[in-house]
């Protein structure tokens, strides 16, 4: 499959959301966001965006206790942290076909551990930098009508 890959730098974690929430303006039903980084790299505040541009209201945190976190913006979304996770069948049985697979959107933390079952048209996201670093996000797309360019340049719309 044909892949691109958007790579851009943040400088604080609302710049970080709003690629966030452009990319999850571009989300349809049945899409995957799978999320890579160091502890702290952003990757909550990334889905923080993503939500958003999906019109969820309700707050959005790490999954930690639950695995899974449900919203509801103009589709469902499922916010799956897989930092904690013991195996790939805990991860099954959670019911993650039907999430990747249903007309929700489902983001993905940690999503490298999950690899096996993540599907081949999932979008990568790597966040690298921590701290008070920038950030640099490549987001890595199948070759599907995502961000039709305008992702590329995040602050000249600031
Ligand atoms: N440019 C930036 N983008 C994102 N976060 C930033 C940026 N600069 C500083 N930060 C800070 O980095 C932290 C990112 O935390 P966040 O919980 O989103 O990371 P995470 O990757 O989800 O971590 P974890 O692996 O623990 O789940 C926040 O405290 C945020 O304020
Ligand atoms: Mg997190």
């Amino acid at each position: 499959m044909v892949a691109s890959t958007t790579e851009l730098v943040t400088r604080s974690p609302e710049e970080t959301e709003a690629v966030g929430e452009r990319l999850g303006r571009a989300l349809g039903p049945g899409d995957v966001v799978a999320l890579t980084g160091d502890l702290g790299a952003g990757k909550t505040c990334f889905i923080r965006g993503l939500a958003r541009g999906l019109d969820v209201r309700q707050p959005v945190s790490s999954p930690t206790f639950v695995l899974v976190n449900q919203y509801a913006g103009r589709l469902p979304v499922y916010h799956l942290d897989a930092y904690r996770t013991g195996s790939l069948t805990e991860v099954l049985d959670l019911g993650f076909d039907e999430y990747v697979s249903g007309d929700g959107v489902t983001m993905i933390e940690w999503a490298d551990t999950l690899r096996p079952l993540i599907p081949a048209d999932a979008v990568w996201v790597h966040i690298a930098g921590l701290g008070d670093e920038p950030r640099t996000i490549s987001i890595a797309r199948p070759d599907a009508p995502y961000l039709t360019g305008d992702v590329d340049s995040p602050r000249e719309r600031g």
